[in-house]
């Protein structure tokens, strides 16, 4: 077992916090950065309630240079996972600048004071959207780079900054894991996803009509060219994305390199596939209609996880039924959240 301190940026968000968790099992010593623009600072006496461990947690803003390089000063970091940025699709179309800066600024910032301190192995969340849609499924490492919005760019642009910092030599252990639709939540019901204002994500906002937090579900188009016309996502547990990272740090650990590498299940579900398994691990009828399509949405995309398993030895273990119960425990035992 390792005790290795291991820095998480956006550590107290949804991904972050599962991985904390994870991290905490495998033996390593998350410490936590984060300035709360999308989180709370009540989820540390959560976490350390599922981990029964006094948890180290930093308030700080990625864009403020000074006060990376003091974490990194004030505790001995190995690792750094780094989750911290905006994620919004929609917003980032409205507000691209804000992306820039958070999402590739605050990237450099944080990269540049791992090498004034000396620690050299990083772990980027990226995401599927960098894909787009040109491709065709199930979507490999090799497809073709489109992202369709600012966000999306903004997880390029840094995957490109990270290819070409290992072609200079100045760093060795590099990772960019490209999530597809992290779902669920931890199995204690303790901690889950808690977006704040209204959900625009199909999985929290399912979760709040069973609440009854919103009134009903509209799906966003009913005549695209998949198995029942709804769109058709890669749901992956949020537990096994956070066990990624963990095996993610330990093959870095062991034989450095550089891994952009898809997370997902490999399987395709439907939004109706989605509601109908939801319905029985609730226990709710979820009301919900047809509306148009979504700008920009894909019809279908779902991950070929054969890379993640060959390298790591990691591959997704819970399935669609897991990830809705779990969502359900914590939606249900928080309905409003933290
Ligand atoms: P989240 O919003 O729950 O967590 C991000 C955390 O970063 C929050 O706690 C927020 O307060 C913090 N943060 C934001 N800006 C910061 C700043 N300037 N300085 C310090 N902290 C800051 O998001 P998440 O769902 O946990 O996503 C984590 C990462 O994974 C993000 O980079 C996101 O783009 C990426 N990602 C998420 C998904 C998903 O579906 N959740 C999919 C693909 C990729
Ligand atoms: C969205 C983002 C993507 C991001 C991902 C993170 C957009 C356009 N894309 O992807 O960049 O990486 O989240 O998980 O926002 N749906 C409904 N009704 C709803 C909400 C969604 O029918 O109220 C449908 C969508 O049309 C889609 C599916 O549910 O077919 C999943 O949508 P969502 O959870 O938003 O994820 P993505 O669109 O895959």
């Amino acid at each position: 077992m390792s005790q290795e301190k291991i820095l998480l940026t956006g550590g107290s968000g949804y991904v972050g916090s599962h991985s904390c968790v994870a991290l905490c099992e495998a033996g390593y010593q998350p410490v936590i950065f984060d300035n709360f623009s999308n989180s709370s600072p009540k989820i540390l006496d959560r976490l350390e309630q599922i981990t029964k461990t006094k948890i180290t947690l930093v308030e700080g803003d990625i864009l403020n240079f000074n006060q990376i390089v003091n974490v990194f000063q004030q505790h001995n970091i190995k690792a750094v996972m780094h989750f911290a940025g905006c994620k919004a699709v929609d917003d980032s179309v409205k507000n691209p600048l804000k992306y820039y800066r958070s999402n590739v600024s605050g990237s450099i910032n944080i990269i540049d004071a791992m090498k004034v301190s000396g620690v050299d192995v990083f772990i980027f969340s990226s995401s599927a959207t960098i894909f787009g849609d040109l491709n065709v499924n199930p979507i490999s490492e090799s497809a073709t780079f489109s992202p369709k919005n600012p966000y999306g760019k903004t997880k390029l642009f840094v995957e490109e900054i990270i290819a070409d910092l290992f072609g200079s030599g100045c760093f060795s252990n590099l990772a960019a894991l490209r999530y597809f639709n992290p779902v669920g939540a931890h199995h204690s019901g303790l901690i889950g996803e808690d977006p704040k204002g209204v959900p625009q994500n199909l999985m929290p906002y399912l979760a709040q009509v069973a609440v009854g937090r919103l009134s009903k579900l509209e799906i966003f188009g009913r005549d695209y060219p998949t198995k029942d016309g709804t769109g058709v996502r890669d749901y992956i547990h949020v537990m096994d994305v956070a066990d990624a990272h963990v095996a993610t740090l330990d093959y870095l650990l062991s034989n450095g390199g550089y891994l952009p590498i898809n997370l997902g299940t490999g399987n395709g579900v439907s939004v109706l596939e989605l509601i109908r398994t939801f319905e029985k691990a609730s226990g709710h009828s979820i009301p919900w209609s047809f509306g148009p399509r979504r700008k920009g949405d894909a019809a279908e995309y779902y991950a070929d996880p054969s890379l993640a398993k060959k390298k790591l030895g990691w591959s997704a273990k819970r399935n669609l039924d897991t990830m809705c119960s779990d969502m359900w425990r914590w939606q249900s035992e928080n309905p409003h959240g933290y």
